[in-house]
């Protein structure tokens, strides 16, 4: 039996507190893909951890592995791993050799082609962390995988292919000078992150510690030994949905797959075995939105303020405001598809209270026809007209009284049937407040 938990629209719909719940009963949870663009904040005996690589079931004493489908920065994996270890946690985290590496020139390499695209308007606003790049190098053969760490004469053949390739880029079509110039975010040198001899000197001294802490493995033979030991396996899905590079608006995505056919390739382990267990998506009540691209029920307006502002809607990093729109089923129909939900958790709803007007998208029309589903490429979703349903609002009520799924107002119960009803699986858990206990559980997905 597993659980697998993604998100079904844009990332940010508090996956983070159903982990937490899920991951209870766990003894393994398992990130599948993405890197350390994912921030999610833990709060374990009243301490609050904040995590960005790290499986967060690391903090309850849980073996966190980061599968064979992630790209892995080891400065960020270390450092988190260090402050679990000062704050007394002794974490077990595992990376599977598989995984591939985020160099410092993939940091350099994803700003410098977002600042391209900006000029035309196609930047896909990203976390800046390095992961597009890491998986172009996956994907055209030329990256670094965690196991090269722990060969040193295999890391440096590796980094002799890629590093003055990588450094041509950087000069001729970026056109930059890497000896002159300095690169604000870059944690080292912009000279040392295009130099073979830094790079190797850094990266085995990574693999050595790796090696002595033995936190590699082979993904998928490690928890196909767990899951014959009897332990129960959770996959954390990052990011969501509308943001998968084959499901999502591409290119305004990340370049991983957050569905939960990820959990499989991402793992070693076969889809049957995330397919027969269970796949809840996480429903934010409304849309929020880091960066361009579609986003056809996009609200502006004081609406979209008042929405934010209660709903905290700026970037954990950046501090940027994030774009809001009413809930999209059409989105939430194709997220559901893609990944099989077998449930649902539906957050913010205590975020919606007392609205004058509420409304849910049921489909769009474009091109004079009326589609059910977003249509394949960004610019026609760019072009959809939401075909609206006025939804009847709720009051604001004491949040923190409502226990039970009858506590909630009639109209919210109203709301989550139809979001039930659109991904066609049961409501599983609602979030009613920011805190991690403002969770009401109708159905626990480790009992089934
Ligand atoms: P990247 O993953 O840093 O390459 O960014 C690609 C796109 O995914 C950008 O639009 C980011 O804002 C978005 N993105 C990546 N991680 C997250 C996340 O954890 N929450 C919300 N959006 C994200």
């Amino acid at each position: 039996m597993t659980v697998t938990i993604v998100g079904a629209q844009l990332g940010d719909e508090g996956k983070g507190a159903l982990v937490d719940r899920w991951g209870g009963p766990a003894d393994v949870v398992v990130r599948f893909q993405g890197g350390d663009n994912a921030g999610h904040t833990v709060v374990h005996d009243d301490e609050e951890y904040k995590l960005s690589l790290v499986p967060s079931g690391a903090v309850r004493g849980k073996t966190g592995v980061l599968g064979n489908g992630c790209v892995v920065n080891p400065r960020t994996l270390f450092s988190e791993v260090d402050t679990l270890d000062e704050r007394g946690l002794e974490p077990d985290v595992r990376v599977a050799r598989r995984a591939h590496v985020i160099l410092p020139y993939h940091r350099v390499l994803d700003g410098a082609e977002e600042g391209e695209k900006e000029d035309e308007g196609l930047e896909a606003g990203t976390t800046g962390r390095g992961i597009g790049p890491t998986y172009e190098d996956k994907a055209g053969r030329r990256g670094v995988r965690v196991g090269d760490l722990l060969n040193p004469s295999v890391l440096r053949d590796r980094l002799e292919y890629v590093v003055p390739r990588t450094r041509r880029l950087a000069e001729s079509v970026y056109g930059m000078d890497l000896d002159a110039a300095t690169a604000p975010d870059l944690p080292v040198d912009l000279a040392d992150a295009f130099d073979v001899e830094w790079l190797h000197d850094e990266f085995v001294d990574y693999g050595r510690r790796l090696r002595e802490e033995s936190m590699t493995v082979d993904c998928g033979d490690y928890l196909a030994e767990r899951r014959a030991a009897g332990d129960r396996v959770l996959f954390e899905g990052a990011q969501g949905a509308s943001l998968d590079i084959d499901h999502g608006g591409y290119p305004y995505v990340t370049s991983s797959n957050p569905t939960a056919g990820g959990a499989a390739v991402g793992t070693g382990l076969g889809p049957g075995v995330a397919g027969r267990g269970e796949v809840v998506g996480i429903v934010k009540a409304y849309l929020s939105k880091v960066g361009a691209g579609p986003m056809p029920t996009e609200l502006d307006g004081p609406l979209a303020g008042q929405i934010r502002e209660r709903g905290g809607e700026f970037g954990t990093v950046t501090g940027r405001p994030r774009r809001i729109g009413w809930l999209d089923l059409p989105m939430l129909r194709h997220a559901a598809r893609a990944s099989g939900f077998t449930g649902v958790a539906v957050n913010h709803l205590d975020v919606l209270a007392d609205l004058d007007d509420l409304r849910v998208a049921t489909a769009y029309d474009v091109d004079g026809g009326r589609v059910e589903t977003p249509p394949a490429t960004a610019e026609r979703w760019a072009a959809c007209d939401p075909v609206y349903r006025d939804v009847e609002p709720w009051p604001d009520v004491d949040w923190s009284a409502v226990e039970a799924y009858d506590d909630l107002p009639a109209a919210a119960r109203d709301y989550l049937e139809v979001v039930g009803d659109a991904v066609d699986a049961p409501v599983y858990a609602v979030g009613v407040g920011p805190g991690r206990e403002a969770t009401v559980e109708l159905t626990d997905p480790w009992s089934g």
